[in-house]
């Protein structure tokens, strides 16, 4: 990765140490570092050893007509490709959620039109009280990128969430950022326009009678982001949405259904499409009758229930006679998530396959971490908003397209 360049802004904690390790780790990858410290920051680590390793004037202070007049600060926070915040204290990203500038690291903050990538570090209890958390969640829906914290041994004795990543990791992630930036440039040149996207989400829901169905607990969230995130890169965007409770996204024709064999023919309806999207949790299996009544409690039992397969609908699509030029599946899994998902690429023979872990919280949440699979390989993007990684792929749909 070269001919890019970060602007690292190193927090008060005794993480910093951590930063110097960064730095070299940066340039080892051909990633250039300019450097901001806070005044608390250089209680741990000095301009001088910082400066050292990026062979750059380190700044430090808001008011210090030298540095200011070698680079102002509205220019440094811009001629970056990415803000890494590392250690983030808490201190910082309170400062940052409330827009405060009141010294060099925060005005950078506040002034940057770049992404921010934070790198907590703290206590574990103050990692965990509910005023960070909120911190965190209010930067993550703002845009910005998260590598930690980890567990661990911290430096005042404690154990548990709160170390910072460490020094690979973060270069990991900030590597998978400035590969993502080419989005906010996609945001000016629509790189979309004139494709049409067809994109699934949500779940089905198949009745059993007027008042039951059988359906599972996806939100539509992932979807629908990605259909907000095709259509900001100028796409004429169609989603088939089974029932959520989310608004349609600007700019996207949304087409509301309820069952899978809806959906299947909502989809096919929308044919031609340059792309194909299917993030939808189609039910596997529908009642094979429904009553046109509400099934009565009538004291002989449980009524019995017959399933069928639905169709599916990715399957469908990737062998339908007018088949989009590029077909992408999701995989949701709770257990040896490539494998299953490398082994799904195959059978419904689409062209990249979307993995993700969900045995955690990712089902109903606002965060994903993706792997892109490929025929040529696999991709694995950092955990971040559902936004970001929507934004994500939708940079890489149009660079395949290009
Ligand atoms: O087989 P599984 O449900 O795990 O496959 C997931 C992928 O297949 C997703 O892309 C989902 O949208 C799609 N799918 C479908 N129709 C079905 C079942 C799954 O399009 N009936």
């Amino acid at each position: 990765m070269t001919d890019k360049s970060v602007l690292l802004i190193i927090g008060g904690g005794i993480a910093a140490y951590k930063s110097l390790f960064l730095i070299r780790e940066l340039a080892r990858r051909g990633v250039k570092t300019r450097a901001i410290i806070t005044r608390s920051g250089t209680e741990f680590v000095t301009p001088l050893s910082v400066g050292a390793l990026t062979g750059e004037t380190v700044f430090t202070d808001l008011f210090d007509l030298t540095q200011e007049a070698e680079m102002g600060h509205i220019e440094l926070s811009r001629s970056t490709d990415l803000v890494v915040v590392a250690p983030a204290t808490a201190d910082l990203m309170a400062k940052a959620v409330n827009g405060l500038a009141n010294d060099l690291a925060s005005t950078t903050l506040l002034a940057t039109d770049k992404r921010v990538l934070y790198a907590p570090a703290m206590n574990v209890r103050m990692w965990d009280h509910p005023a960070t958390q909120r911190n965190v969640a209010t930067l993550r829906d703002e845009g910005a990128l998260f590598v930690g914290p980890d567990e661990g041994d911290m430096a005042c004795g404690e154990y548990g969430l709160g170390r910072m990543a460490e020094p690979e990791a973060i270069a990991d992630a900030i590597e998978a950022a400035l590969s993502g930036e080419t989005h906010l440039d996609g945001l000016k040149k629509k790189p979309l326009k004139n494709k049409h996207i067809l994109i699934t989400a949500g779940p089905t829901r198949e009745p059993i009678d007027p008042v039951r169905y059988l359906s599972n607990h996806s939100s539509g969230k992932q979807g629908y982001a990605i259909a907000a995130a095709c259509a900001e890169l100028g796409a004429d965007v169609t989603l088939v949405s089974g029932p959520v409770s989310l608004k349609s996204p600007a700019n996207v024709k949304t087409v509301n259904i309820e069952t899978a064999k809806e959906m299947l023919k909502a989809c096919e309806k929308a044919l031609p499409a340059d792309v194909f999207i299917s993030v939808a949790a189609v039910a596997d299996w529908r009642p094979s009758s429904q009553s046109g009544k509400k099934i009565k409690k009538d004291g002989k039992g449980v009524p019995p229930l017959m399933l069928e397969e639905n169709p599916d609908i990715l399957s469908t699509l990737s062998k339908h006679k007018k088949r989009p030029g590029l077909v992408i599946g999701f995989a949701a899994e709770t257990n040896d998530v490539v494998k299953h998902a490398k082994a799904k690429l195959k059978k419904k023979a689409c062209d990249w396959i979307v993995a993700n872990d969900v045995s955690g919280d990712v089902m109903g949440g606002d965060n994903n971490s993706m792997i892109l699979i490929t025929k040529n390989g696999e991709d694995h993007w950092p955990m971040e908003s559902k936004l970001s990684a929507a934004r994500r792929l939708a940079t890489k749909i149009s660079e395949t397209l290009s």
